[in-house]
């Protein structure tokens, strides 16, 4: 079984789906790999490492892409990666098959078997190939590093000569993966925290890494379905808006990972809740690529309203670079190890794991 990556496409990615480290596992389980020269740079991995490692350097995509079974990608492939695929070869990436019917259609037409690697099941047993955790972790940790970077203020309390310097006030917006890691890197930095989420589970989490829970009554409006929200009516997400003002006026960083997947995020920050922030606060919208939590950020800019920042920065995790793509390309060993032995894939369509990320098929799309 010959794996391989090529570099990232996209515009400002660093990230890249193998690491020297990764590629020593699969030889040593008698795997063979192949990377594009050059593929690890941005995050700071060279081609000597990938040597060193016992992978074989090619020099361009076209080549890595026909010398391999199994193709691993950070984000979906552009229409030019796809053709330089092989067909019925394997391709392993980031997909949003739900919101991109026509990659899945342009994989399915060359007999691709796509996997998606942002449809794996929250399941105990899949959390070490989990790349949305592992990546939102890092963005996590990320956004209270820009968030303090962006202050006027330092975060924790510090008596000095000079007087006494009060502890900044975070809150953060959403309690998933991102939202405990921003709690627990905003306390180490000596903030106060306080936290909103509408999956009630969650209160005792934000409570056991030190954030204060902000509580408000639900009523019956919140569904959720696999440790997921799945649906959040207009009046609790009103009901929250009116709760959360109070809060939003005394703070100086807002942190906002809240989302609902395969919808866009919730609104939680209305200009006029942006009105009454303090003059030098400051907001990270971890939220932006899917509209956003705060109705004023931009994708890919910080701007400035009323003395207030909001930074719309994406792909937090692409900042962190060596770590994102270490961890990501974790996640890609321990999913195809479970996939595939050097032989060859498996193919155990009935298993939980293959069928919730198995996109298309042998010229079937099997997910729609
Ligand atoms: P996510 O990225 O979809 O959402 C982030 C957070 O936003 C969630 O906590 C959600 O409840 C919250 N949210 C949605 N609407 C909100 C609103 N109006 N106000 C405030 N917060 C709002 O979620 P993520 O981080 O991907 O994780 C969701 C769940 O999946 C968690 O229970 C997590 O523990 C679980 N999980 C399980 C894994 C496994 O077992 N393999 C791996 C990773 C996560």
């Amino acid at each position: 079984m010959k794996i391989g990556t090529i570099k990232e496409s996209k515009s400002k990615e660093t990230r890249v789906a193998l690491s020297p480290e990764v590629v020593k596992n699969f030889i040593k389980q008698g795997f063979e790999c192949v990377v594009e020269s050059g593929a690890g740079l941005s995050s700071y991995f060279s081609d000597e490492a990938y040597k060193n490692a016992g992978a074989q350097i090619l020099n361009t995509a076209a080549e890595v892409c026909q010398a391999v079974d199994v193709l691993v990608k950070v984000n979906a492939p552009q229409q030019d990666e796809v053709n330089n695929l092989k067909e019925g070869s394997v391709l392993i990436s980031f997909l949003y098959h739900l919101t991109n019917p026509q990659l899945i259609e342009a994989l399915n037409a060359k007999k691709i078997s796509a996997f998606s690697t942002d449809a794996m099941p929250r399941i105990s047993r899949a959390q070490s190939m989990d790349v949305l955790s592992s990546q939102s972790n890092l963005a996590g940790y990320k956004s209270v590093i820009l968030a303090a970077d962006h202050a006027p203020k330092i975060f924790p309390m510090l008596m000095t000569a000079a007087g006494t310097i009060t502890p900044a006030k975070v809150v953060i917006f959403g309690a998933g993966v991102a939202g405990l890691q921003a709690i627990g890197t905003a306390k180490r930095l000596g903030a106060v925290v306080e936290v909103t989420d509408i999956r009630p589970e969650t209160k005792e989490q934000v409570e056991s890494l030190g954030g204060k829970f902000i509580s408000f009554d639900l009523g019956n409006d919140v569904k959720t379905e696999g440790g997921y929200v799945k649906e959040a009516g207009e009046d609790v997400l009103k009901r929250q808006r009116e709760i959360l003002k109070k809060h939003l006026a005394v703070a100086d960083c807002v942190i906002t990972t809240a989302l609902i997947p395969g919808r866009k995020a919730p609104v939680l920050i209305t200009e006029d809740m942006v009105n009454v922030m303090k003059f030098g606060s400051v907001i990270v919208d971890m939220a932006v690529e899917q509209g956003g939590n705060c109705e004023l950020s931009k994708a890919d800019e910080v701007i400035e309203r009323n003395g207030v920042k909001i930074v719309g920065l994406t792909n937090l995790a692409g900042m962190l670079p060596q770590n994102a793509s270490e961890g990501y390309a974790k996640n890609i060993y321990n999913f195809l190890t479970h996939l595939a032995t050097k032989e060859g894939m498996k193919w155990e369509r009935e298993e939980e794991i293959t069928r919730g990320t198995l996109i298309c098929h042998q010229g079937e799309i099997l997910r729609k």
